[in-house]
């Protein structure tokens, strides 16, 4: 018999049974939902709602549901739906007749929004770590590149120099809005929905404030209608989710074209790569492939979860169920690139050389000749067309800037002296680009700076929040 049958003339049609039922994907929320029970259970009795010994015997019963749980003992069915009927079955069997007293001034609403918020928040603190690491495996980069110059690109067309440092720099600077953006929705996901009951309240005299400060939460959700529909929290977790794919992915491309035989800019570490079955040569940037190619499904899952809830009305919906597949999939998805991500990163090897060469040959330094032109008095409007006009010479001499001579100089512009030959050098080109946050080595380990003060403080907060998901 169902737990909910009393009102029901005959048992469910099976395929509804199969149909409707969300334990093989919810059980991933047992150790939650027992958290959660053993916190409510307490708090009952403390509320004089349940005797002691009751309370006892349950969170005992709990307690040995759960290790069945895990060790494989207890058998979860369709039958009863979802973890929390299973739970509620099984502790049952295990504690007897008092188990029932267990969902007293509960529902599954608050309960299972309160089973998400708990798998989440520590999920939350395993990402921001594992996104740690992967800055740091781009730090180490940026430190071992401060003097590796390569072309900066904008529309992928050569445009002007930067240092590799750099580059990896900009990647630490996303992860860590990232990681910030995670920090930040933490607050609004450990907040306890316990207390809503199904959507209204509850008649019994809880006491809310005991079960959040059971399970180390900020307080409870203000509002219970809100409480058992918000599902804002995971659209959150999605959105912030879908912006480290992006950057992931963007750097997943930058990988694969640089590892290509045209760039030729660095390779990815062999441990790191894959072959092809019948093209014995190749060597497959196929990690970085394949990061780049589950953005999709993340992405996906932000969309499908604002579609699910876009024409929800108030409370809980069973569209609602729909919650949680994307959100284990993300997290899972989530954590199994960033894993990758920074052993990848620190064990690629980078092709200074090559790098160096595709400046060498190349007008990356146009921009620096117009410049020096505007310190010796031109407005930039006509040093810029005066450039021009040498690359054209260049091209049709099939020479580059630095190949040209005094003479040929001087006959675009006589401002032209012998110091330009220093000035267009690619070292030159990239430190005089000496501001705030520019590509200039000092500029650049100003950065590594900031960026390692920052990370100290995530690291912090980490600490932190450890103990709080943790107990
Ligand atoms: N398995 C359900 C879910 O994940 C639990 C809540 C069910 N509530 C209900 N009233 N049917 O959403």
């Amino acid at each position: 018999m169902k737990l909910w049958g009393g009102r029901f003339t005959k048992p469910t049609n099976q395929l509804v049974d199969e149909y409707t039922a969300s334990i093989n994907f919810d059980k991933k929320l047992a150790k939650y939902d027992i958290q959660g029970s053993i916190a409510h259970v307490k708090m009952l009795h403390a509320c004089g709602i349940i005797p002691e010994t009751d309370a006892e015997l349950i969170a005992k019963g709990l307690k040995e549901v759960l290790r069945k749980i895990q060790s494989g003992e207890a058998e979860l069915t369709e039958e009863h739906e979802d973890i929390h009927m299973n739970v509620e079955k099984l502790l049952i069997e295990e504690a007897g007749p008092v188990g029932g007293k267990l969902h007293t001034g509960r529902s599954r609403n608050d309960q299972v929004a309160l089973d998400m918020r708990l798998y989440l928040r520590e999920e939350l603190v395993r990402i921001v770590q594992l996104l740690e690491t992967v800055q740091q495996s781009l730090l180490q980069q940026a430190q071992a590149n401060l003097d590796t110059v390569m072309p900066g690109y904008t529309h992928l067309q050569r445009a002007q120099p930067v240092l590799f440092g750099h580059h990896m720099m900009a990647y630490v600077f996303m992860f860590q809005r990232d990681a910030e953006r995670l920090m930040d929705s933490f607050k609004r996901v450990n907040k306890s929905p316990l207390g809503a009951g199904a959507l209204a309240g509850t008649t019994f005299p809880i006491d809310r404030q005991f079960v959040a400060d059971q399970l180390n939460m900020e307080g409870f959700c203000e509002n219970s209608l809100d409480a058992v529909s918000d599902r804002d929290f995971v659209v959150e977790f999605l959105s912030s989710a879908s912006l480290i794919s992006v950057h992931l992915s963007r750097l997943c491309e930058e990988l694969v074209q640089w590892s290509s035989a045209e760039f030729s800019f660095i390779e990815l570490d062999d441990a790191f790569s894959t072959g092809s079955s019948m093209m014995p040569q190749k060597k497959n940037p196929d990690v970085a492939e394949l990061v780049r190619g589950k953005t999709g499904r993340v992405v996906g899952h932000l969309i499908g979860m604002l579609t699910t809830l876009k024409g929800l009305p108030l409370a809980y919906n069973k569209d609602m169920q729909e919650d949680k597949e994307g959100m284990f999939d993300t997290v899972d998805t989530l954590k199994g690139a960033l894993a990758l991500f920074a052993p990848m990163i620190e064990s690629m090897q980078v092709k200074k050389e090559n790098m160096y060469e595709a400046v060498r040959k190349d007008f990356s330094n146009a921009t620096d000749l117009a410049d020096y032109l505007v310190e010796k008095g031109m407005p930039f409007r006509d040093s810029h067309a005066v450039v021009g006009q040498v690359v054209l010479y260049c091209i049709h001499n099939d020479k580059y800037l630095l190949d040209l001579s005094l003479e040929e100089f001087k006959t675009f512009s006589e401002s032209i002296g012998a110091d330009i030959f220093d000035a267009l050098t690619p070292e030159n080109v990239v430190n005089a680009r000496n501001v705030p946050g520019g590509t200039a080595k000092n500029r650049v380990e100003e950065q590594i700076q900031t960026a390692l003060d920052v990370i100290g403080r995530t690291n912090q907060w980490i600490e932190q929040q450890e103990g709080i998901v943790q107990s």
